[in-house]
This record gives C-alpha cells, sequence and structure tokens, in this order.
C-alpha cells in the first residue's frame, strides 16, 4: 500500500493529468452531475449572508449554485488541487472566490470562518482524509456544518466499471488501481470509517445515509462513452491515445455501458452515494 506522500504526488499526478476532461466536459458535468450533490447541498440549508465553503470544487458549477444561494451579502469559495479547474471556474463564474490548493496542507483555507462546507465526490480521494477534514473543520466557525456526498462501493455504482474496463483494453498505460483504504473512487465504502475520519477530524453529530440517485442523460453512445472515459481513470489515458485507440475505446465502452441505455431516451446511471452530514463540536 502507498504511504501519504506517495498517494499525495499519485493524486496531484492524477488531476493535473484529469484537468482537461473535467474542463471539457464541465457543461455536462453541472447538468447531468447535479443528482450527485443535490442531496448534501439541500441539506446544508445554506441562506442568504453565509460563507460557504465548497471543497474539491473542479469547474465550479457548485460553488456557483451556493454562491446563489448565500445571495450578495454572502461568500462562495470553492478550493481545488488544480490549477486549470480552478482557472476554467473562474472564467466559467466571475461571482464566488475560488482558490488553488490542496485541502489537506493548506493549514486554513482563504476566507475562512465559514458557516458551512460542502464537498462532492471528493472526500475518498484524499492521500490522508483526516488532515483534509481537520483543515475543514479548522475553517469553519464553531457549530458549522458539513455536507457531503462520496460514492458507495462500485456494485453501486456499475456504469464507472464499465467505462474503465471497456476503455482500458484500447489505451495506454492507467494509474495504478486503489488497494485496500487508498484514495479512489470507493475509498469511502464503509461508512464505519467514514465516521471515524471525521470524528477524528473533530466533527460530531456525524450521520451517513444511503442515498440513491440516477444520471439520466438523453445523449448518444459515442458522447456518453466519452463523457465517462474522460472524468474517470482511464481519462488521460485516452487523451494520449491515437485516434483509432480513441474509437475503439469509445466503442468498447458504449458496449458495456447498454444495460443502462433506454433506447430513443438516451440513459439511466444508477447511483449509490453516501450522503454525510456532521456539525463541529
Ligand atoms: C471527482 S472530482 C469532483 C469535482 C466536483 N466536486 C464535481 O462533483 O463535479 C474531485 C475534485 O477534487 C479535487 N481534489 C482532489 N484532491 C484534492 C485535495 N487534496 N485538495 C483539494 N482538491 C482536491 C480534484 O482536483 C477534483 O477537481
Amino acid at each position: 500500500m502507498a504511504g501519504v506522500a506517495e498517494s499525495r504526488a499519485r493524486n496531484a499526478d492524477f488531476w493535473d493529468r484529469a484537468a482537461p476532461g473535467w474542463i471539457r466536459h464541465a457543461e455536462r458535468q453541472d447538468a447531468l452531475g447535479r443528482p450527485l450533490g443535490a442531496a448534501a447541498i439541500d441539506r446544508l440549508r445554506v441562506g442568504p449572508g453565509e460563507r460557504v465553503l465548497d471543497v474539491g470544487c473542479g469547474c465550479g458549477g457548485t460553488t456557483a449554485e451556493l454562491a446563489a444561494a448565500v445571495g450578495p451579502t454572502g461568500v462562495a469559495v470553492g478550493v481545488d488541487l488544480s490549477e486549470a479547474m480552478v482557472a476554467a471556474a473562474r472564467l466559467r463564474f466571475p461571482g464566488p472566490r475560488f482558490v488553488t490548493g490542496d485541502i489537506e496542507t493548506m493549514g486554513v483555507v482563504p476566507g475562512a470562518p465559514f458557516d458551512a462546507a460542502f464537498s462532492r465526490m471528493t472526500m475518498m480521494l484524499l492521500a490522508d482524509p483526516v488532515a483534509g477534514l481537520t483543515t475543514i473543520a479548522r475553517s469553519l466557525h464553531p457549530g458549522g456544518r458539513l455536507a457531503a456526498t462520496v460514492f458507495r462501493d462500485a456494485g453501486a455504482v456499475p456504469w464507472l466499471s464499465a467505462a474503465v474496463l471497456g476503455a482500458a483494453p484500447h489505451v495506454g498505460h492507467l494509474p495504478p488501481l486503489p488497494l485496500g483504504d487508498e484514495p479512489g473512487p470507493f475509498a469511502f465504502a464503509d461508512p464505519a470509517r467514514i465516521t471515524r475520519v471525521l470524528t477524528a477530524a473533530g466533527f460530531g453529530d456525524v450521520l451517513v445515509e444511503p442515498e440513491d440517485v440516477t444520471l439520466d442523460t438523453p445523449d448518444t453512445p459515442e458522447a456518453v462513452a466519452e463523457w465517462l472515459i474522460e472524468v474517470g481513470p482511464a481519462g488521460a489515458a485516452y487523451r494520449a491515445a491515437e485516434a483509432g485507440a480513441r474509437a475503439s475505446a469509445r466503442s468498447g465502452a458504449a458496449r458495456l455501458l447498454a444495460p443502462f441505455r433506454i433506447p430513443g431516451a438516451g440513459y439511466r446511471l444508477p447511483t449509490g452515494l453516501w450522503l454525510v452530514t456532521a456539525e463541529l463540536d
């Protein structure tokens, strides 16, 4: 198993290479990926005038949604490891403030203290999640709220493996698959681990609830395959491959994604999440 330093280096390298795919699909990710964070946004009950933090904000769509909820008297800050995604977020959304940095090592997030923190699909990717959650805790007021979503287990998100397995034989070297608790899409599958991490970071009232959502997309098999490959673990290898290999990767992924296709209507992608809520003691 990789240690924290090695996992951190892998994480930085992975997001550096993944950024172009996420930027390319930012509009689709905002529109179709909304169910991935909607329950956490609802649960956070962010109101006008509040200060809110979005951890792992990517290209900024959820930060902009939170900025709309806090209104002109509030503050929304998005933080992300990827300089390229933060630059894209700033171009897409001039309202919120976006900060580049590693949540695990930044001490406190600029703009702190916040009333609430939100995070969509990021906590399980941290090399040292206690360190990352401790930064979030340090950046909140006493009594501050946290609401986040993470994937459950691989079986609850069948399209993710389908896209990777369909593409992998046609493209080059993929990053190593995570072992055990190493950071990755399913590193927070065990709700007891989530509770342990949040408690160690100083949060109380930790609640981990299953949330089943569906990502509905009217897009063609080609478009859906490309989206899911590019925002997944095979994204960088796919972009580096030559055109013929990329076409084969899209066909391979589309074949394995066929069970989720509704002819004439697009795709329904079942997705099992944990909705995680907590408060600072
Ligand atoms: C799966 S993406 C989710 C992006 C966005 N929240 C969404 O749902 O569309 C994970 C994001 O977390 C960021 N990230 C990963 N590790 C991080 C860290 N240690 N500190 C800050 N951001 C991190 C990545 O750069 C990436 O943008």
